[in-house]
């Protein structure tokens, strides 16, 4: 069987790491047929739309898309394509497994937490206005049906993954309506779950122990501002926005996409460092239940890390296409 997969490249460096990461995936004999749809600023200035209807069609029609960084100008222009995905395909969860890699050294070993972020609500929600002459308020919603849908998905994923502990961020002491009801809704939700432990913290407390001894966090789920900013945090903790995968998840369609930006700076010079869409196509096939294609790829991601070539970004002098020869060498036989 062979799926059929939406590929977005994105702008900048998306088309340098994502074939980088489709030549990565066809030598480890993924099963993946790519459906190439534009999107981002080359969309726009090519249809007027950043995330053209064809696109989202293509994602919806093949359920799972991979997506490079995409460009949101500063001072307007368009409003970001990433946002418009998550809204037109309700991708609620924000999905970002954290891991330190063997080969890479930073502060902290033994990270393995997952940050799960509502996408859809709170402070995103972007209903923002003035109600007297410089006096601005923003609106932070919630719902307690957007509260459920993401716990129940958050102690789903515990349970078919084998985690054993969710756990719930808020500040309740000063937003007792609406972190309160996030709260509220993650214990509803889990009572149908006694096998998995489940608590709360706040965020301040979370950013202490984060920071402090990540090792002790598993799945962490948290509303949308907080997520956010948490789930760059925790990439920090293991190496970077480098180094971690990412996607958005709806009930129906699942998009992977690398982390961080459209690198701007040293896009088009062949020196990106492709790890990060790699690693969220490896999720990817996870997802799809392409489990031997995934371990083969980790395999040659420990095996490469632990040698001589790596990109700028890691510490290394290598070049995006010899990094990626070096992914492709260290393949398990
Ligand atoms: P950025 O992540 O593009 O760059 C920050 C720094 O990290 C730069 O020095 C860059 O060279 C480096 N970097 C990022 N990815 C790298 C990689 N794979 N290999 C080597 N070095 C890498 O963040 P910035 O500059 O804030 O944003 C640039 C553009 O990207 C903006 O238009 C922004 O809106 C967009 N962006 C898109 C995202 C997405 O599509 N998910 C996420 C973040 C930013």
């Amino acid at each position: 069987m062979r799926y059929r997969v939406t590929l977005i490249e994105g702008d900048g460096i998306g088309p340098e790491v994502t074939a980088a990461t489709a030549e990565v995936l066809e030598a480890a004999g993924a099963p993946i047929e790519w459906e190439k749809m534009p999107g981002g600023l080359r969309a726009f200035e090519a249809f007027g739309e950043p995330m053209p209807r064809p696109t989202l069609d293509s994602i919806l029609r093949n359920k799972v898309g991979l997506k490079g960084p995409l460009a949101t100008p500063k001072g307007g222009g368009y409003r970001s394509a990433n946002v418009a995905l998550r809204k037109t395909l309700d991708l609620f969860v924000g999905w970002r497994p954290v891991r330190s890699l063997p080969s890479l050294v930073t502060r902290h070993h033994g990270v393995d937490l997952v940050v799960l972020r509502e996408n859809t609500q709170d402070l995103y929600a972007g209903i923002e206005h003035e109600i007297t002459p410089g006096t601005v308020v923003t609106l932070k919603v919630s719902t307690a049906e957007a509260g459920r849908r993401i716990a129940a998905w958050a102690f789903e994923y515990a349970r078919t993954q084998g985690r054993r502990r969710v756990t719930v961020v808020h500040k309740r002491s000063v937003l007792p309506r609406t972190d309160g009801a996030f709260v509220d809704a993650f214990y509803d939700v889990g009572a149908n779950y006694p096998f998995i432990q489940q608590d709360d913290v706040s965020l301040d407390d979370l950013s202490l122990g984060l920071v402090q001894e990540p090792e002790r966090f598993d799945v962490l789920l948290l509303q949308n501002l907080y997520g956010d900013i948490i789930s760059d945090l925790a990439a920090g903790l293991v190496g970077g926005l480098g180094v971690v995968p990412g996607a958005n998840v709806g009930k129906h369609v699942a998009v992977f996409e690398a982390v961080h930006g459209t690198a701007p700076d040293i896009a088009g010079q062949g020196k990106a460092n492709p790890l990060a869409v790699l690693m969220s196509a490896v999720l990817m096939l996870d997802h799809m239940g392409e489990r031997r294609v995934a371990d083969r790829v980790r395999a040659s991601i420990d095996h490469t890390l632990a040698g001589p070539i790596r990109t700028g970004d890691l510490g290394g002098r290598a070049g995006t296409a010899e990094f990626t020869a070096a992914l492709i060498d260290n393949l398990p036989r």
